[in-house]
């Protein structure tokens, strides 16, 4: 077998929330990977619908930010000829494989996850109560990519913590049950952990609030209006780069030629760098990687959302069932089959 198609048979799995709001951290830190990966390994990417009623939410707009989210990741350059994409929901082993999962998973390590901590306290300030589903939340993660035997996970840097949990419900598994699944490893980009440009201690969000991120599809002007509003104070930390003015060279790196980035850099270093000019870089850079995604995007239709979540529901199911026929077996339920 060639190189090529040894990686073709290595799977990669990853997925995202239907926030609605596509932002940058989302796009640098795992789908700019997703992009590069598809052409290389079997890939599996979805919508974590599922993941997404762990909190409060409301029916219609749960089902409009699905279908939405398809068509962002379409635009920006997920192709389901390349890759399988698909919804959480549409593929219901993944719910049945938790349930096995919950029995192997390790209470203790749950409370330890630091996003379930945050989550958690966010929720008892503004919600009626803190759901099981919201605690249970990784172990349906674990099972979003070992159904797949997913080997490689693209995601940010506040993922990995969900990972090792996955590896050791996969390790668990296969040592009660003999070996069956792989244990998964994450990929980082190249920017695992963009911050937010109002409060560059914090990781980008929607969760904060708009001031927080800065949304794929969002109106050029609020774009522009959240960059040119950076935080960029030097703070106590005196000689080192504010972690605002580090976050706009992130970006800058990202989007612009590395001449442009270069250039920018010697300003720094020499003390004669201009915010202003450096946000402005930033800002024109950014919109040239995402005006062609926000061309594609307004020539999609739902039929195309609809055409994509079909197919793709229909192709990862032929593998779940058959992940989950060989995990029935093993533990002793399900029917005897012939
Ligand atoms: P979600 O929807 O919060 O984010 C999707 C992806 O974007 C990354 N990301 C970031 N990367 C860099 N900087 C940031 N500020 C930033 N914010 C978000 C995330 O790390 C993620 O890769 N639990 C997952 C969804 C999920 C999943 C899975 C992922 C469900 N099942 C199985 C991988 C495998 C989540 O909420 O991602």
């Amino acid at each position: 077998m060639s190189p090529a198609e040894e990686k073709k048979k290595v799977r990669v799995v990853s997925g995202i929330q239907p926030t609605g709001e596509l932002h940058i951290g989302n796009y640098f830190g795992a789908i700019k990977n997703w992009l590069a990966l598809q052409e290389e390994y079997e890939c599996f990417f979805f919508i974590a619908d599922y993941h997404a009623i762990t909190e409060e939410w409301n029916p219609e707009r749960l089902r409009e930010n699905t279908q939405r989210m398809v068509l962002d990741l379409l635009a920006c350059g997920i192709d389901p000829e390349r890759a399988v994409l698909f919804v959480q929901s549409h593929v219901p082993e993944h719910t049945e494989l938790c349930w096995v999962f919950n029995a192997l998973a390790s209470y203790g390590d749950l409370l330890r996850m630091t996003q379930f901590k945050e989550k958690r306290e966010h929720v008892e300030r503004t919600q009626e109560f803190v759901s099981v589903g919201l605690f249970d939340y990784p172990v349906l993660q674990a099972a979003d990519i070992l159904i797949y035997h997913g080997a490689k996970v693209p995601v940010g840097e506040d993922q990995i913590q969900h990972l090792e949990l996955t590896r050791r419900i996969a390790r668990r598994f296969n040592a009660r049950f003999g070996a069956y699944f792989p244990e998964p490893e994450p990929l980082l980009s190249e920017a695992p952990r963009i911050m937010s440009p109002a409060a560059p201690e914090k990781k980008m969000s929607k969760s904060l609030g708009p001031k927080h991120y800065l949304a794929l599809f969002e109106p050029e002007e609020s774009f522009w209006e959240k960059i040119r509003t950076a935080v960029t104070d030097v703070g106590p930390q005196g000689g080192t780069m504010s972690p605002g003015v580090a976050n706009l060279f992130l970006l800058l790196k990202l989007a612009a030629p590395p001449e442009v980035y270069e250039s920018f850099r010697t300003e720094y270093d020499r003390g004669t760098i201009r915010y202003a000019k450096l946000k402005e870089a930033v800002f024109e850079h950014l919109m040239g990687v995402l005006r062609p995604i926000r061309e594609r995007r307004a020539q999609l239709t739902e039929a195309d959302a609809r055409a994509a979540m079909e197919r793709g529901a229909a192709q990862a199911r032929r593998v779940a069932e058959q992940t989950l026929r060989e995990v029935r077996r093993r533990i002793g339920v399900g029917p005897v089959g012939p």
